[in-house]
């Protein structure tokens, strides 16, 4: 039996900094960043500094208990232009990344594309142009050749929906013309087709017998009186915006075809549809990651139809939010049904705003409730059969949260972003104490 991997997140951008040291070339939070598209015109270029603080930070993950992590690799800091000339320096410090995690025992756990495109491909269209496909397929080869003889655990990207949303659909900050859903829907094709190719080409560069997943980003339908059958019509029927259905990506990677109600629904051109490609697109991934953080309560109305469950007048609050906890429960319980392939929660989390105390503590409660809550509703899963392998809190840091900037903060350890301090947060201890109570499930 594999061991559960009790795990902690980060991605490259949101915590590496050191934008353009060691000939890192730029990528479009670089770019989105230069142009004050980000809130109150912050920057990804600090972050939490965590590139120059290598070994102060592997200390923290060691002190914390887990047994994975799971970070990202910056594509353009290895490959500049995102092809071509590999960056050996950008190399060398993931190789002293994994090594001094696998050194303290610590699984690494990586994903090729937290969001970070090389610049370069994006002024060629991004994932617009079928030709990134060859483009990511030889980045992969590189994080093969380079990294796969130790690594074991590869994602290849973190949550399609929200790439083709920020990029395509509500492009961040206004620097893109929003596009079509037709020009949406080749987007979502030219990515699958990207990770069929990175997963062939991770399985067949890496001298491990490595494992390749994607990870969504979960719609998660909790039915108020326990209808499991209502959580499956819900989950697995096209949403109401195109790009968000958890069948819209799975079920071609699994199945090697889209989801006939959702092409119905939607009414797509499909001639971007080449001869081969959805034989290509189905990989079968080796796992699913889910990113859960919250979901929606659903009952049967009166026509027998799914009707969401009105959130009532605390909505907004921490409560509304903590409240979808079974989400951890119903969220995996679906997947598994439909897609029978081991799950890892790739994240979880919740953002607060925490309280310094006079004595320079931080009491976050709500991160606290919030971990106390969902992290049972995985055990019941489990217990009832779940083939579920790993849990990963959402963050390690406080970090730079894309277009909102600094403004919301996940992190089990707090960042002052000026003078890059970290300070354990009360979840960093109760995490740590979970893990040891849970170390035989
Ligand atoms: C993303 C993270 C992000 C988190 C909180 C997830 O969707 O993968 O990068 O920081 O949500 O918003």
């Amino acid at each position: 039996m594999e061991k559960f991997l009790f795990g902690v997140a980060t991605s490259a951008i949101q915590i590496e900094g050191a934008h353009d040291k060691d000939g890192k070339g730029w990528s479009i939070w670089d770019e989105y960043s230069k142009k004050g598209l980000i809130h109150e015109k912050q920057t990804c270029f600090d972050a939490c500094d965590s590139y120059n603080r290598l070994e102060e930070d592997l200390a923290i993950i060691k002190e914390l208990g887990v047994n994975s992590y799971r970070f990202s690799i910056s594509w353009p800091r290895i490959l500049p232009t995102g092809h071509g000339e590999v960056n050996q320096k950008g190399i060398d410090y993931y190789n002293k990344l994994i090594d001094g995690l696998l050194k303290m025992g610590i699984t690494p756990f990586v994903t090729l594309f937290h969001w970070d495109l090389p610049i370069e491909l994006d002024k060629k269209g991004g994932f617009s142009n079928r030709e990134i496909v060859d483009r990511f397929e030889e980045y992969a080869k590189v994080v093969a050749e380079n990294f796969g003889d130790r690594v074991e655990y590869f994602s290849v990207f973190n949550e399609i929906a929200a790439i083709v949303d920020f990029l395509y659909i509500e492009p961040v900050g206004h620097g893109y013309p929003p596009k079509s859903d037709q020009e949406g829907f080749e987007a979502i094709h030219n990515i699958l087709l990207c990770n069929a190719a990175a997963t062939y080409a991770l399985r067949k560069y890496s001298k491990n017998k490595v494992k390749v997943g994607m990870v969504s980003c979960s719609s998660i339908a909790i039915p108020v009186d326990g209808d499991l059958e209502l959580a499956k019509e819900v989950m697995l029927a096209p949403d109401s915006v195109f790009y968000t259905g958890n069948t819209t990506y799975w079920d071609p990677m699994v199945f090697g075809k889209y989801n006939e109600e959702w092409l119905e629904k939607f009414k797509f051109d499909l001639s971007c549809i080449k001869d081969g490609d959805m034989e290509f697109i189905k990989c079968v991934p080796d796992f699913i990651g889910m990113n859960i953080y919250l979901g929606a309560k659903y009952e049967r109305g009166e026509n027998g139809k799914p009707k969401p469950v009105p959130h009532g007048i605390n909505f907004n609050s921490p409560d509304s939010y903590l409240d979808t906890y079974e989400s951890m429960y119903y969220g995996p319980k679906v997947m598994q049904e439909r897609y029978h392939l081991p799950i890892y929660v790739t994240e979880t989390g919740i953002d607060t705003l925490d309280c310094v105390n006079q004595e320079g503590e931080i009491i976050d409660e709500v991160r606290v409730e919030y971990i106390r809550r969902f992290f049972p509703q995985l055990l019941r899963a489990k217990n009832e059969g779940v083939d579920i392998r790993g849990y990963f809190v959402w963050s390690l840091f406080d970090n730079f949260e894309w277009s909102t900037g600094y403004s919301r903060r996940f992190g089990l350890v707090r960042v002052d972003f000026e003078t890059f301090k970290r300070t354990k947060k009360k979840s960093f201890y109760v995490y740590k104490k979970l893990i040891k109570e849970n170390k035989e499930i």
